[in-house]
């Protein structure tokens, strides 16, 4: 395992499209970004069937080429309506093809589906792994009995849980899902560490400075960004890395930067007590989005 695996990785929403390709879409520059996390050493890409109907793997697939596979550790996702047994297996070949591998280094459950039973999905998974086409597994958007009846029928410990997850999202320290990857020793991956605005819930970026005063003062206090402190209080915290997505070349170095942040246990203590705006439960642009 990449010893910066355990830090930060590079997330791929909106690359290619948001649920669809977007024909206007600059693919050059989604290359680019991809390849200057690369060049800046993250090796934890991270991307879905999802993301622009396959596209945003297309373009990983393109942006990793002139590197050794080795040298990367890449994560892909089969969405919820493709958790039957077939379908996972057909979804992941066809992963494999537009990343130009043979093999995902994680695997994940995008989102559980109530209506297609853990195991069975788990059975597919299996199946991945003995064929060789993914390392390991992972569950995305999961509560902890879910967790539980994944673990109960995978041949294979869960290796990584991926949940919506930073200051103003504290769902899965709130529902044990935090507590259960430091027990079971699974990798807890935070996405959206810096949080897009979402103008139904009200919510600001984590990014954004006069939203949050308590945010703007610790800032201030050591002299970074707010993006900064939202990304140094995550990986603070034991067992916690994330995932990101930037293209902007400043906002890359300015992240892997923060990850290693030199700050006071009792501001981090602050922000985790007293952050003004918290929410039990993850939130899509279209509201609510509990763990399933
Ligand atoms: N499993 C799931 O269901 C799920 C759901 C959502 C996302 N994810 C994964 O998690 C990854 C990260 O989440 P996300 O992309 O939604 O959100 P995010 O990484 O928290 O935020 C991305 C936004 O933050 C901006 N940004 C990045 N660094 C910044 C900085 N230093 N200062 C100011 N703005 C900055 C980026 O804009 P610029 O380009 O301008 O920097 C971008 O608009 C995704 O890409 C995806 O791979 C998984």
């Amino acid at each position: 395992m990449p010893a910066s695996f355990y830090k930060i990785g590079f997330g791929t929403w909106k690359m290619g499209g948001t649920t669809l390709p977007d024909p206007h879409n600059d693919d050059r520059s989604d290359i680019a970004a991809i390849r200057d996390a690369i060049d800046n050493n993250i090796v934890h890409i991270d991307t879905a069937e999802l993301y622009a109907d396959g596209k945003a793997e297309t373009l990983v697939g393109q942006a990793v080429a002139p590197y050794n596979r080795a040298d990367l550790f890449i994560a892909s996702k089969v969405r919820e309506t493709k958790l039957n047994y077939d379908a996972v297996l057909t979804s992941c070949a066809q992963s494999l093809d537009r990343l130009g591998t043979d093999y995902l280094d994680l695997y994940y459950v995008h989102k559980p589906n109530p209506d297609i039973p853990a195991e069975e999905t788990a059975a597919a998974f299996n199946e991945l792994i003995k064929q060789k086409m993914i390392k390991h597994v992972g569950l995305s958007n999961a509560g902890v009995e879910t967790m539980r009846k994944y673990a109960a029928a995978l041949d294979v410990p869960i290796f990584a849980a991926q949940c919506h997850y930073n200051l103003i999202v504290r769902e899965p320290e709130r529902k044990g899902v935090l507590k259960y990857c430091r027990e079971k020793n699974i990798h807890f991956i935070a996405w959206r560490p810096i949080q897009l605005p979402c103008e139904e819930l009200n919510i600001h970026g984590l990014f954004e400075t006069g939203a949050y005063p308590l945010l703007d003062q610790i800032a201030r206090k050591y002299a970074v960004s707010n993006a900064q402190i939202a990304v140094r209080w995550l990986t603070a915290q034991e067992n916690v890395s994330l995932i990101f997505k930037t293209k902007n070349p400043r906002h890359l170095r300015e992240i892997i930067d923060a990850a290693d942040l030199s700050i006071d246990p009792a501001d981090l203590k602050e922000l985790t007590d007293h952050f003004p705006r918290q929410e039990d439960t993850g939130f899509t642009t279209t509201g609510k989005s509990p763990l399933i």
